[in-house]
């Protein structure tokens, strides 16, 4: 055994720590050790208020009794079943309830174990179909600047983050992008949905033009963009992009990993914005973040493409051993009742205004440059540190945690997204707290 690996709990050498500034987290780490409802605990006992349900996923809030109940009994029933050539019930019942909350034509959903394995199961779901269907030469995928979808191979090349761009090489080839539709100089302050740029999508023609539809297989976007500083769409922008779509044959793919599961007020963004995808991705709010699991529903469509040909053949070539594991099929069903029994969509929907009242009360708060809101999403963009971007945020983000409020920054945007259980003396904790810690930071 290396020194470095000696059992010691306080050595923190070894994990290797994701999205993480390790050295700094080493140098004064915060440790969650306990969590229930609206609050995490650390290690030094402090009750920290959760202001991003984890990473956006936690959308019960916390410990929710049902799901931990039906995850215990699960593990102890059945604990694996393998995935390929056998089933267990629970995952067909999952796959039902899921479904059965999309508009009708959304009829399957295929199982993943988080949101990066989604998109890349979506986009070669795109291809295969479009091959099934003799029409193997659309083969080119259509991301957008700025659209984060996990970071497998095929999702950072759909996905416009530059940092991947500059770090891991040329990822797929035949991938070309939307522009983003973040426009602060005309939407900045908006109230939910922007009213400018809805034009943007009119680019899709433009990419047509230059590609040809019949080479082109998916485009893929976020309905609301979150990890990139949640970027909205602009009025009318998601009915354009899919009426283009549409006329010259291209699927649609939206990444609801974030906005799936009540984050706007409703079960999908799919039905917020009432623009109905070909394919949906989901992972996050499908377990309430409670055990790793991610999804994809397609339509009817597209499942029906594939099966054709002798009925003992695999007719799609993917799958993941873990894909639709018990375990988190018992967390996924649990989560649902969940959502149902305590009204959880609803009631996002009802505390949303309460919720934009409090985001939009930070104007002329110093170092805010624009707030913008949909549903239960927040973001506080600051002005950058000349020459050291990302800097204000990320202080910003050490001193609510130290005040007891879990925030998320990205670049310099504060991204707040809580559980749905949230209430309006949380709100006011949140947002009071920020505006403390505004006035302290550089
Ligand atoms: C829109 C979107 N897609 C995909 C992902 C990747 O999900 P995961 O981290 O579970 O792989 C995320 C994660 O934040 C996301 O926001």
């Amino acid at each position: 055994m290396s020194d470095n690996a000696a059992s010691s709990p306080n050595n923190l050498d070894a994990f290797w720590m994701p999205f993480t500034a390790n050295r700094q987290f080493k140098s004064n780490p915060r440790m969650l050790v306990g969590a229930k409802g609206m609050f995490y605990n650390n290690a030094e006992g402090q009750p920290i208020l959760d202001g991003t349900a984890g990473l956006w996923c936690c959308n019960a809030g916390h410990a929710e009794p049902r799901i931990v109940e039906a995850v215990s009994k699960q593990i102890a029933e059945l604990d694996y079943a393998p995935a390929f050539q056998m089933g267990h019930p629970k995952i067909f019942e999952l796959a039902a309830r899921v479904t059965g909350m999309f508009p009708s034509g959304l009829d399957h959903m295929f199982f993943t174990n988080s949101g990066s394995e989604s998109v890349d199961t979506a986009l070669k779901i795109a291809l295969a179909y479009h091959r099934a269907r003799g029409e193997g030469a659309r083969t080119r995928l259509i991301g957008r600047e700025r659209g984060y979808h996990g970071v497998g191979f095929g999702g950072i090349s759909v996905g416009g983050i530059v940092a991947n761009r500059r770090t891991f090489g040329t990822m797929l080839t035949g991938v070309d992008h939307l522009p983003h539709t973040h426009l602060p100089e005309k939407n900045a302050f908006s109230r939910g949905q922007p009213e400018h740029g809805a034009e943007l999508a009119d680019e899709l023609e433009r990419l047509v033009t230059l590609h040809d539809a019949s080479t082109i297989a998916a485009v893929i976007v976020e309905p609301v963009a979150g990890s990139t500083g949640v970027i909205l769409p602009p009025k009318g922008y998601l009915e354009r992009l899919r009426a283009i779509c549409d006329k010259h044959g291209i699927l649609l793919i939206f990444d609801e990993v974030i906005t799936g599961f009540g984050r706007l007020g409703s079960a999908f963004a799919t039905d917020f914005f009432g623009v109905k995808p070909d394919l949906v991705t989901l992972a996050k709010g499908l377990t309430s973040g409670t055990i790793p699991m991610g999804g994809v529903v397609c339509s009817k469509d597209i499942y029906d493409a594939f099966m054709t040909g002798p009925d003992n053949m695999i007719e799609l070539f993917h799958g993941y051993t873990y894909s639709g594991h018990p375990v988190a099929a018992a967390a996924g069903l649990a989560t649902m009742d969940c959502y149902k029994e305590e009204g959880l969509f609803e009631r996002a929907n009802e505390i949303a205004p309460y919720w934009e009242e409090a985001v939009h009360s930070l104007k002329g708060a110093p170092h805010v440059i624009d707030l913008r809101n949909l549903g239960l999403i927040g973001a506080i963009e600051l002005e950058s540190i000349p020459g050291k971007p990302t800097a204000r945020a990320f202080e910003a983000f050490l001193k609510c945690y130290e005040k007891g409020v879990l925030i998320r920054t990205t670049g310099d945007i504060i991204a707040l997204s809580p559980p749905l259980i949230v209430e309006k003396k949380h709100i006011d904790q949140i947002f009071d707290t920020i505006r403390t810690v505004l006035d302290e930071v550089a």
